[in-house]
């Protein structure tokens, strides 16, 4: 087992990395000596892992409840996170702590039950079971839900004792699902190792990665995202972060979540490398390079549905972008790869010149 750590307002997180470590969790929990657990996950992490789970922390005499909900990025919602509160009530006292067992979506909803629970009291332990969350959503202490608007409207900032990785648990995704947490590496990869981004396209075509692969994947990118870390522990400033992520949150909202978080980001990377390339900053080179790679791993080249009423909606729903400020919404643009990207207000942007990068991904 590998340990890596992070830090946030002075508390260090452990995370833990290995393959069929899951036995060693019970014993994890037991050590911060809650006295209930609550297990929040999504109906499909609970019928593959919930029971195992939960018994696991049993044996270790620590009464648990599980409590699910129905998966998708729908759930990520103020009312999900509600109804999570009100059935912890009762059951859940002032000493006890919550596992989020699952992807991006569940670890986002269970954090921020946690945070809100008591007023802060209790301990927070995740579990991811998807590569999204393993290497990138569970690295952290952000949690966020989405407004009727916009993603990520609402947020918290509540680190979690331990980040808890069983590569051994991602290998029932399917190729979508792993294919959505490559891309967050391959983000990682332009922006800051371009020998790691030949690595990430030397994987198998049907993306079954191996227990070395997986492990590889995970490690460099939780590498790559904690240097992005190092001196912004709140993840508001690193540029890196952000990469694709202007367009790519509005792309995912539009598609009414038909996209996952992964294929917008890559359609979010490719049009605001366009962007880039028009402003005069990033090379047509570059910008082919770009294309390619996502072409490479199977990420969908076209916006669905596109239409100049959807190109409008994107582009007006900017000013829900939590990073919006009197400059409008920034945009992190790759001047070289291998280069982090740099910030550049919608101020200095002409809205044609938006419009025309989104006609590059339809
Ligand atoms: N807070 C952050 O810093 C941060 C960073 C990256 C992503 N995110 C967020 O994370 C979310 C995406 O996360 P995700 O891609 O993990 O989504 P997800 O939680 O919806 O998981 C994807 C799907 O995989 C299923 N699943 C989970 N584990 C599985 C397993 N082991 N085997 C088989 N199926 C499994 C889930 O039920 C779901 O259907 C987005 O909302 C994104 O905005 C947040
Ligand atoms: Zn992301």
């Amino acid at each position: 087992m590998q340990v890596k750590s992070f830090h946030f307002a002075g508390k260090e997180t452990k995370i833990p990395i290995g393959y069929d470590i899951m036995q060693d969790l019970g014993k994890m929990i037991a050590e911060h000596d809650p006295y209930r657990i609550v297990i929040v996950t999504d109906t499909n992490v609970k019928n593959l892992y919930g029971d195992s789970v939960k018994k696991k922390i049993e044996s270790h005499g620590i009464e648990c409840k599980l409590i699910d909900f129905h998966p998708g990025e729908f759930q990520k919602a103020r009312e999900v996170k509600d109804r999570v509160l009100d059935e912890m009530l009762g059951f859940a006292t002032a000493d006890s702590g919550v596992v989020g067992l699952g992807g991006g979506i569940v670890l986002d909803v269970a954090g921020y039950a946690a945070c809100e629970y008591f007023r802060e009291k209790l301990k927070f332990f995740a579990v991811p079971t998807t590569l999204m969350a393993a290497h990138d959503a569970a690295i952290g202490a952000k949690n966020a839900l989405n407004s009727r608007f916009a993603k990520h409207s609402y947020g918290v900032y509540y680190a979690p004792e331990f980040v808890f990785v069983d590569a051994k648990a991602l290998q029932s995704l399917n190729q979508r699902e792993t294919r959505n947490g490559l891309i967050e590496s391959i983000k990682h990869a332009m922006a800051q190792d371009l020998g790691f981004l030949d690595y990430l396209l030397s994987l198998p075509d049907d993306l079954k990665l191996s227990k070395e692969q997986l492990l590889k994947v995970i490690e460099r990118t939780i590498d790559l995202k904690l240097e992005c870390m190092a001196g912004d522990e709140y993840e508001m400033f690193n540029p890196v972060l952000h990469l694709g992520h202007t367009l790519g949150h509005q792309i995912e909202f539009h598609s009414n979540f038909q996209l996952t978080h992964g294929e917008a980001l890559s359609l979010g990377i490719r049009a605001e490398a366009s962007l880039s390339n028009k402003l005069g900053m990033l090379s047509q080179d570059d910008v082919k390079r770009i294309y390619s790679v996502f072409e490479r791993i199977g990420a969908p080249a076209k916006l669905p549905n596109p239409s100049s009423e959807l190109f409008s909606s994107i582009i007006d729903s900017l000013k829900y972008d939590n990073k919006r400020t009197r400059r409008g919404t920034p945009f992190f643009l790759l001047k070289k790869l291998g280069a982090p990207p740099v910030l550049v207000n919608e101020d200095e942007i002409p809205r044609e010149q938006i419009l025309s990068c989104l006609n590059s991904i339809c």
